[in-house]
């Protein structure tokens, strides 16, 4: 298996409210993507590193990874949207790479166990993510109406998480096939929704968060204390 990690950093993180970009905030004196990056560095032995930016961030990104010395690395503009940043990202793999995986450059968290067993499972069927079961009750609700439709089964339903791992061939095939309807997507498992390609549910890790709202910046620094006892 060569592996290339595309790794979405382009979003803007307005709902984290601060002026840095998401991917480019300090925790604990460490950016995120870095943090991401080196957990992933972890888990795998990887072809390389695509890391996708927004355009104007391309230059500074690139002097970040060097002065932490991530190796085997590319900096790419990203898109209006995260897929559309995967996309971007997949076009500048090398030749050299037959399967991807993507993180999230807001998740600094995720395990070498789960990076080992997504990897594995993918292996299986073509594609493997990784999520969690929800606790929650869940009501299918009516927009217009606010009426509740419906309560779902839990017990079917997970949270999706990255890493995601595909074969490269099938996940550019989807991305070809869809044009720019697949830029709407949320995850790259959506892609494969309603298709021959079975992409496997592999229990994802609570402690693997992504950072979206300022709270989750201080659960971070809690289980990153946590961590080093
Ligand atoms: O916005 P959200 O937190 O769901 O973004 C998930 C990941 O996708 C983040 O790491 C973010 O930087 C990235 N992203 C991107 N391009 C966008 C929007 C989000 O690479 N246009």
């Amino acid at each position: 298996m060569r592996v290339a990690a595309i790794v979405p950093a382009a979003g803007a993180g307005k709902r984290l409210k601060s002026k840095t970009p998401k991917a480019f905030v300090n925790v604990q004196g460490k950016p995120l993507l870095i943090r991401a990056l080196r957990a992933l560095g972890r888990g795998g032995k990887f072809h390389e590193f695509v890391v996708v930016v927004a355009k104007n961030e391309v230059a500074s990104a690139t002097r970040l990874l060097r002065r932490f010395r991530v190796r085997k690395f590319k900096v790419v503009p990203g898109g209006a949207t995260r897929a559309e940043s995967v996309w971007k990202g997949l076009q500048a793999v090398s030749k050299g790479s037959d399967w991807i995986l993507v993180h999230d450059a807001a998740r600094p968290l995720v395990s070498k166990d789960l990076v080992v067993g997504l990897l594995k499972a993918a292996k299986l069927t073509g594609g493997a993510i990784c999520g969690m079961p929800i606790q929650a009750t869940v009501k299918r609700v009516n927009l217009k109406s606010r009426i509740i439709e419906k309560t779902e089964d839990r017990a079917e339903l997970y949270l999706a998480q990255t890493p995601q791992v595909f074969r490269k061939d099938l996940l550019i095939a989807r991305y070809q096939k869809l044009g720019r309807s697949a830029f709407t997507g949320t995850d790259e498992a959506a892609l494969f929704d309603g298709t021959s390609v079975n992409v496997r549910m592999v229990l994802g890790d609570s402690r693997n968060i992504k950072v979206t709202v300022p709270e989750d910046l201080a659960l971070l620094e809690y289980l990153l204390l946590r961590g080093k006892r």
